[in-house]
């Protein structure tokens, strides 16, 4: 966190496929801490599925992701957050992450992503790519440094399995005196 106004979450960045959902809830439980998803807050708030949303326009469902991702920047309890992995294009919500919390990467290399996203798995950007593999890669050429200025922390998660990367965090996190 750069500055000291918010309430300090705990922010899950990367890529999807990442396990920022899946870590974020097991290391929610582990430092009780509330869990909060923003794709399941904008899902909620819409009243429609993602790949609902993305066929109306990827421009409508990054609105309504920036309007989740403010509100739960707002928000006065600290709780661990997994942002959608495309959220850090928008400069206004790098400045909520920064602001308002400290802010984890899960990095993981384009083979790992690739080998858990080809089945698509409801990922609207993914899903008429004909080669997965390839567009991870593109998507990841343009989103790391996005990723990296925005990381307090950065974990590599590629061959751990979720209590690695949650031991992983949650250690990197002590040793920064962060939580
Ligand atoms: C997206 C990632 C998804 C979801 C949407 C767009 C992206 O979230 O927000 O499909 O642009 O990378 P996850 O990173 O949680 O899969």
């Amino acid at each position: 966190m750069t500055e000291s106004s918010g309430p300090d979450h705990l922010y899950l960045v990367g890529m999807m496929g990442a396990g920022k959902s899946t870590v974020g809830r097991a290391l929610a439980t582990r430092i009780g801490l509330p869990f909060v998803d923003v794709d399941t807050m904008v899902e909620g708030e819409a009243g429609r599925s993602i790949p609902e949303l993305f066929a109306e326009g990827e421009e409508h469902f990054r609105r309504l992701e920036a309007d989740v991702l403010s509100t739960v920047g707002q928000g006065p309890e600290p709780a661990v957050v997994a942002v959608g992995g495309g959220a850090v294009l928008a400069e206004a919500n790098r400045r909520v992450l920064a602001g308002t919390g400290t802010v984890v990467w899960l990095r993981a290399a384009p083979s790992t992503l690739r080998a858990r996203l080809e089945g698509g798995d409801g990922r609207p950007l993914l899903a008429r790519a004909g080669d997965v593999g390839l567009a991870v890669e593109k998507l990841v050429a343009v989103r790391a440094p996005y990723y990296a200025d925005v990381a307090d922390l950065i974990v590599d998660v590629d061959g751990l399995g979720v209590v690695d990367v949650v031991d992983a965090v949650q250690r990197r996190l002590q040793a920064i005196g962060r939580r």
